[in-house]
């Protein structure tokens, strides 16, 4: 979703700011644009619709050069994907620029009334009220900074903004507001960086700070203030450790199919240091050390999109195995609906990149009311990891592509691992040599898979054609089913529902001939008999039956359309591998379609507004 960054430099910032935005593009994005204020000290604006290589494209021989400037990439909230509604946003008198995540809820009031005292509005943005409102302000005699102050004061909603202004033109200015992402500040020798995304922040500084809720700021190559409420702030500058990891495709056509490939070791990963096999234990002392769970009573997961089917596989597991009362929410929901949270209750947001709205705004009110989190991410740095002070880290590292895959492993790897240690703080008695041994040898299973994709394509080639999909499951394995449907539309653009099978006769099956493709999960196992059962059900009305099963052995060929198979084990870890299939099913239909693979249409990667 929309990116941020700002640069200040002793040398000609624009192809540092461009360097910047291509570090953002993995988030997805419509437009981009930049602004920068020239040796003449001049606010200089390029923008346009479309990708950062159809920038470069259509500036080609218009560059602008000065020291000080701001960048975006936009993903269209209020008004199309434009060259005129690309950011920055100037105000009418093209003096200031901004660039804008979030969304500003009394955008119709603050125009309606701005335009009664002679202004103009050229965009579709909401993000042109916060131009206009500060020239407004600065017209009526404030200080760019206090008029900052007022803006952040005036608008409603969720904005992390950066403002350069003709007047002031060796600074950038900006304020954080409510959850649109993170606003980061950092320095490097006489090099001042600001970005939404701590990933474009590292390569080019030292140490850093980070924008807190209603905090506004401006920075000059020597200096930085911080405000809140017209008070000085004091930071903590914090230095930047580690290698930058470097990212690129290998050996793959697509980031996704190389994400695809990396979760074995993804898995392992997030087994080291957590699970002592030769003790049968699982521990996260390194990850949340702070906490006292002993006495949770209930669990309650929280995310959005792939992170809530993950929630919702992790429910099973966790009543399941460890015994205790789990419920799952999508952030959204959780949020708005006055919760009801009971004493003694563990909140889990799940997010991979730590900067989902919802999400954010969700925990934020669970910190409110005191209650405990732990966040599962894998974005270090996020405001996710800054709300909760808990983290389990994902150990994923960055994924590009924007439809997660090892990420989702990531997660419900986790999932499992926490409902096994939750199990023991509760004395609950599990099958500890299958589930460890078991556990121990996904990762080579999953390489199993991967390394026979053939009949995964070539079935996904021959129903790339449909336009319409059913997934159906049962147990652990709905969610896999869920997710599986998701992938697929966003992917393939096939309209794909993911319904528990039992659902299936009270509506769905009204929808089943023989142009509907019903993509059933069947493992060995407690739901073996009745997923059978409604799977008879669909041959009977000519549906197109596809079995994705860990035992082939055990199915009559003669009732089912098409088989993928993947190796028997215990029926509780068969999501990680009926996962792998699922986005390898949904990858490959997408390329015989011919679909952008790593950047499918509409879609973000950080989903910074609600
Ligand atoms: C699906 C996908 C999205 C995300 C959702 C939440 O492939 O990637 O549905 O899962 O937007 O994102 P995070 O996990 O970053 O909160």
């Amino acid at each position: 979703m929309c990116g941020i960054v700002g640069k200040i430099s002793l040398n000609p910032v624009n192809n540092l700011i461009i360097d910047g935005l291509k570090k953002l593009e993995y988030r997805g994005y419509d437009s981009v644009g930049m602004a920068i204020i020239n040796s003449n000290n001049k606010l200089k604006t390029l923008k346009s619709a479309g990708k950062i290589k159809d920038f470069l494209i259509k500036y080609n021989s218009n560059k602008i050069e000065g020291n000080i400037g701001i960048g975006h990439t936009r993903w269209a909230t209020h008004g199309i994907p434009s060259d005129l509604n690309a950011h920055p946003i100037l105000d009418y008198n093209e003096k200031i620029a901004v660039v804008h995540n979030g969304i500003i809820e009394n955008y119709l009031d603050i125009k309606n009334s701005l335009i009664e005292e002679g202004y103009l509005f050229q965009t579709d943005t909401d993000t042109e009220c916060i131009s206009n409102l500060i020239s407004f302000y600065t017209r009526n005699g404030n200080s760019i900074m206090n008029s900052i102050k007022l803006t952040l004061d005036k608008i409603i909603g969720h904005a992390a903004v950066l403002v350069i202004d003709e007047e002031s033109p060796d600074k950038i200015f900006g304020f954080k507001k409510g959850f649109a992402g993170s606003l980061l500040i950092g320095k490097k020798n006489k090099e001042i960086s600001i970005a939404s995304d701590f990933d474009t922040l590292k390569t080019n500084s030292d140490e850093y700070i980070v924008l807190e809720d209603y905090e506004y700021f401006y920075a000059s190559k020597d200096k930085i203030e911080i405000f809140k409420q017209n008070k000085p702030r004091t930071k903590t500058w914090m230095k930047i450790k580690g290698d930058t990891e470097i990212v690129s495709k290998e050996n793959y056509k697509y980031f996704m199919e190389k994400e695809i490939h990396e979760q074995s070791a993804v898995f392992l990963r997030n087994l080291q240091g957590r699970v002592d096999f030769n003790e049968k234990s699982i521990d996260f002392t390194d990850d949340f050390s702070k906490l006292k769970l002993e006495k949770i009573e209930r669990i309650h997961l929280i995310g959005m999109g792939s992170s809530y089917y993950a929630c919702m596989l992790g429910s099973y597991w966790l009543e399941k195995i460890s015994k205790i009362p789990t419920q799952f929410s999508t952030s959204s929901e959780f949020r708005y609906r006055s919760p009801v949270i009971e004493n003694n209750t563990l909140i889990i947001p799940v997010s991979q990149s730590g900067e989902t709205a919802d999400t954010l705004s969700a925990s934020n009110l669970v910190k409110e009311l005191n209650i405990s989190q732990i966040a599962i991410t894998n974005s270090i740095n996020s405001e996710l990891e800054r709300i909760t002070n808990n983290t389990i880290m994902m150990r994923a590292n960055t994924e590009i592509a924007v439809a997660s895959t090892k990420t989702f492993m990531a997660t419900i790897e986790i999932l499992f691992m926490l409902s096994i240690y939750f199990a023991k703080l509760k004395n609950v008695n599990i099958e500890k040599n299958i589930i460890f041994e078991e556990l121990k040898i996904i990762p080579s299973y999953i390489d199993n898979i991967l390394g026979n994709v053939s009949e995964i394509s070539k079935l996904a080639k021959k129903y790339s054609i449909n336009d319409n999909f059913l997934f159906l499951g049962r147990g652990q394995n709905l969610p896999i089913a869920m997710e599986g449907a998701l992938k697929l539309k966003e992917l393939s653009y096939i309209h794909a529902e993911g319904y528990p099978a039992g659902e299936m006769k009270h509506g769905p099956i009204a929808l089943i001939d023989e142009n509907m493709p019903v993509f059933n999960i069947v493992t060995e196992g407690q739901y073996f008999n009745k997923m059978i059962s409604n799977i008879r059900e669909i041959g009977s009305r000519n549906g197109k039956i596809i079995v994705l099963t860990n035992c082939p052995d055990k199915l009559d060929p003669s009732w089912y359309t098409d088989i993928i198979s993947f190796d028997r084990t215990n029926d509780l870890l068969s999501p990680f591998l009926s996962t792998v299939c699922v986005q390898l099913f949904s990858m490959y239909t997408a390329i015989s379609r011919k679909l952008d693979i790593d950047q499918p249409r509409n879609l973000a990667k950080s989903v910074t507004v609600e």
